[in-house]
């Protein structure tokens, strides 16, 4: 049966597609002076910060923020070169001593769009930059068809190091390292986020689902429309999933318009 909570869940998750299309807005007094006369909404109200941040405007870029371990020292940063710094001389898992340069991100600090791949291979550890080898250039030739340059945009992973070989991260290596991502989030502040790659959605999102199922449609992450479809390094090897592809990024393109007009 579904409980309040539940539908308390897609009550917010409405609100928030809403804030995330037309902006952060809040109800008008009379709405207001209802739910406040009923002592079992106002119980309602008070045990749930979630219905709360809908009655103040949230800040959903600080409830990101809130996801990263209290005691990181990323909370004091305010800047991405800080962030930066800090990954590039922190070791959070094994992989970190073993890389050749961290692959933090990169693209405008201030970006509207933000894609997010899984982990740097063998031409990113190189060169200490996501998205640069054979699958890389095909990104950029994708976002360009799209009208966007990698400048344009903000480009980073779930992992910020290599693992040797290219084997799948492990879920503990994504679990050590989605947090820089989550501050990274906070900082440059996206209205929109591709995911590419099964990986980089089932990360990001938190949900275990097959990149057919999470594709086509879009996700909301804490009121950010996510759009999650196939990996380009997966596009070079199965041709057939360019179609697919390129009528998700048609749907980015209209909603990343739709928000930024
Ligand atoms: N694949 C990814 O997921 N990220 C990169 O940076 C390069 C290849
Ligand atoms: N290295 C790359 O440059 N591209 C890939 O897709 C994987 C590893």
């Amino acid at each position: 049966m579904r409980d309040l909570s539940t539908h308390l869940d897609d009550i917010r998750a409405a609100f928030e597609h809403q804030i995330a299309l037309y902006g952060p807005f809040v109800f008008p007094d009379k709405v207001r002076a209802d739910l406040s006369t009923e002592e079992d909404s106002k119980k309602v109200i008070s045990d749930s910060p979630r219905v709360l941040s809908l009655i103040t405007p949230p800040d959903i870029y600080e409830r990101i923020e809130a996801l990263i371990p209290s005691d990181s020292p990323m909370h004091s940063m305010t800047t991405l070169q800080e962030v930066a710094d800090y990954v590039a001389n922190t070791h959070l898992i094994e992989l970190d001593k073993t890389r050749l340069n961290p692959v933090f991100g990169v693209g405008n600090p201030n970006a509207d769009l933000l894609v997010i791949g899984e982990a740097p291979g063998a031409d990113e550890d190189k060169k200490g930059e996501p998205f640069v080898g054979s699958a890389g250039q095909l990104l950029t030739q994708i976002l360009s068809a799209i009208g966007f340059e990698r400048s344009d945009v903000y480009i980073a992973n779930i992992l910020k190091s290599r693992s040797p070989g290219n084997r799948d991260p492990l879920p503990e290596e994504l679990k050590a390292h989605i947090p820089i991502l989550h501050k990274q989030i906070a900082l440059i502040k996206p209205k929109l986020i591709l995911c590419v790659g099964r990986t980089s959605g089932t990360s990001l999102l938190d949900i275990d689902s097959s990149l057919k199922d999470m594709r086509g449609i879009f996700h909301d992450y804490y009121g950010i429309p996510v759009l999650v479809t196939y990996h380009p390094a997966d596009l070079l090897q199965n041709p057939n999933w360019k179609r697919p592809t390129w009528e998700d990024v048609q749907l980015l393109r209209n909603k990343y318009d739709a928000l930024t007009a």
